[in-house]
């Protein structure tokens, strides 16, 4: 390479008129005015202008008209102010353009699968398969730019916060959590297998029990489990774990850790302390454990009038200890025809077991449609005036079992917000969610399992039900919820061998799969453990808040689909037969 780069193309103004320029970069478009070839180059930094005058070097200029797009080039030239007209005030480069003295062609390229200047060009499966030419649209540029910066700003806000950064084994003993592992095969070891860390907890409290009070990491995790647009197998977190702390302290941190970033990456302002609610308000007002509180639209309790209607699917599920409640859609009801509402319906049983969804519109302060004809009128007067209804508002009603209602409900006012643009761009709302159960009852295993994770100390003010009524303690558990994701959770974490036995017992592990699954930390915490407590950053997540896109694809360089390949290099793969004999492996057909 002769011309090697003196400036990128992103920073050339009317300043640097008159200066000799090298500049390195691809080609974005090549136009031909009258002979005169006009290229744009572009690298990260931006795109310039470079020119090539058939009267200053015809056979320069053909060579340049021959050039095709995302071919890699290198010129000499000088800095030159454009012609008045064609001054392009939205570009940092507009002012400008390079005369070119001299050509390096560095790198043809061939025809492209899909244009670099249109990401919408191809579908997302070819996108994949190019993800390096993807990788060059602004699009994706920008999410890149974020995410670096964003690694940045946390590594500083947690070095000036005082904590020491480790890095912890990626292959490590299967110790099944939430999901499934994804298992390594020992050569060594016949029959034996590491698995891939589902998160360093279990290594992070092992350094609390060494000693260093506040670790992080920013970290991979694996997890195979069923993929979904804000989840993928692989996937990183910001880690962090402190001693010597309570729920607040913890809370606190990842409080100012989260303004911090914002602040850093967007020049945003959250606010000083983060609200917060337990996750049973949660359920009930937002029918779900994440809400987005950009907008409002609460679930209302609608049993006390349920209970005096004659519709036997209200009346039944009361009697039955289920629930009803219901949405107020204000001011919509003539948006809501017979076949939209059809359409929720079907949508509500197919993906959450509904047997139904019902409604009525308010009509001149009257109730109609849907299952009015079951409110008497003293009944719509005393509904109407307690929940402030309108003319042309709608109702939605789901009775079912508790799960169900706040599940379906939930879902249902995320999708009328989204129907009726109640979400505010721009808007950032975080929450802090606690409270959240200890334990969770399996219905398949009929069994408890952990909610969180089986380290997740109860609220000491429950641990008297821990033998009476273990579905009603409490954790000292929380999760950070922003704009109704889930960005991070954490707990504060059983640090006696006592408390840890109890809490393996009440899953459902005796004593010997306890300690065969995780006998090193029991006997760690034998040697002095401080009562310790951390927050995992879902790392992808707070990049897609940031960037404000709702799939995670976008913010990893090299994502996998849904069904965990990546279509670029085609992993995972089938291996030789050789490399499955050192493992000891044989496969079954
Ligand atoms: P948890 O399992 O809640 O906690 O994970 C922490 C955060 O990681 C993000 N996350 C994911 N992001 C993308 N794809 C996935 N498949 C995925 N799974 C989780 C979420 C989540 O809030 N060790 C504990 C943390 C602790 O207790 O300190 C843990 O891993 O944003
Ligand atoms: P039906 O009496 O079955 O014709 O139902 C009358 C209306 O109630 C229909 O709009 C159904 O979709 C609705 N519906 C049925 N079951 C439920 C339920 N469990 N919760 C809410 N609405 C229901």
């Amino acid at each position: 390479m002769q011309l090697k780069r003196t400036v990128t193309c992103g920073q050339l103004t009317g300043e640097n008129v008159n200066q000799e320029v090298i500049l390195n970069g691809w080609i974005a478009t090549n136009r031909d005015h009258g002979g005169v070839i006009f290229l744009d180059l572009r690298d990260r930094y931006g795109k310039t202008q470079v020119t090539f005058n058939p009267d200053l070097d015809p056979e320069m200029a053909a060579n340049a008209k021959r050039l095709g797009m995302e071919d890699v080039i290198a010129v000499k030239g000088i800095v030159q102010m454009r012609p008045d007209g064609n001054i392009n005030s939205k570009m940092v480069t507009g002012e400008i353009e390079v005369i070119v003295s001299e050509l390096e062609v560095l790198n043809e390229a061939q025809p492209l699968p899909f244009l670099v200047s249109d990401r919408e060009s191809g579908n997302e499966e070819l996108r994949l398969e190019y993800r390096y030419l993807e990788l060059r649209t602004k699009e994706l540029q920008q999410f890149m730019a974020l995410r670096s910066r964003t690694y940045q700003s946390a590594r500083r806000l947690l070095n000036e916060e005082g904590f020491m950064e480790f890095e912890t084994p990626v292959l490590m003993k299967s110790t099944p959590e939430g999901a499934r592992d994804y298992l390594v095969p020992s050569r060594i070891h016949k029959g034996k297998f590491y698995a891939l860390p589902q998160s360093p907890q279990t290594y992070k409290q092992l350094l609390m029990i060494a000693g260093y009070d506040k670790y992080f990491q920013i970290v991979k995790c694996f997890r195979d489990e069923d993929l979904r647009a804000d989840r993928q197998p692989e996937f990183t977190q910001i880690d962090i774990e402190m001693s010597f702390v309570d729920q607040d302290d913890v809370m606190g941190l990842a409080t100012r850790i989260t303004r911090g970033i914002f602040k850093d990456v967007l020049d945003y302002e959250l606010p000083e302390t983060f609200p917060t609610m337990s996750y049973q308000a949660a359920l009930e007002t937002y029918g779900s454990d994440k809400p987005d509180l950009r907008f409002d639209l609460p679930l209302v309790e609608f049993a006390p009038f349920a209970e005096k209607t004659e519709f036997g699917v209200f009346t039944n599920n009361l009697a039955e200890g289920g629930r009803v409640k219901a949405l107020v859609l204000k001011n919509a009801a003539d948006k809501y025809s017979r076949k939209i509402i059809d359409g929720l319906t079907e949508w509500l049983k197919t993906y959450y077991g509904l047997k139904g969804l019902a409604f009525c519109k308010i009509d001149q302060g009257k109730f109609s449609a849907g299952i009015s004809k079951f409110f008497p009128e003293e009944l719509q007067a005393e509904i109407t005036a307690k929940l402030g209804l309108e003319h042309n508002d709608i109702l939605f009603f789901v009775s079912d079992t508790e799960a169900r209602t706040l599940q379906a409900l939930g879902a249902l006012r995320l999708e009328l917000a989204k129907r009726e643009n109640l979400i505010p761009k721009g808007l950032v709302k975080p929450l802090f969610v606690l409270d959240f159960p200890l334990l969770d009852w399996d219905e398949d295993s009929k069994r408890y399992i952990a909610m969180h994770h089986p380290f997740t100390s109860p609220n000491p003010e429950d641990v008297g039900l821990m033998d009476t009524d273990p579905g009603h303690v409490r954790a000292r558990a929380y999760d950070l919820v922003i704009n109704g994701y889930e960005v991070a959770g954490g707990s504060i974490r059983i640090h006696t061998r006592d408390m840890q036995s109890r809490m393996f017992e009440l899953i459902g592990m005796d004593e010997e799969e306890a300690n065969a699954r995780f006998g090193f930390l029991l006997k760690a915490f034998k040697y002095g453990a401080p009562p310790h407590g951390g927050i995992a950053f879902g790392f992808d997540r707070l990049i897609m808040i940031l960037g404000g896109t709702d799939n995670i694809r976008d913010v990893i360089a090299f994502p996998k689909t849904t069904s965990a390949a990546s279509l670029m290099d085609e992993a995972p793969s089938t291996v030789d037969d050789d490399q499955l004999k050192d493992l000891h492996i044989k496969l079954i057909e």
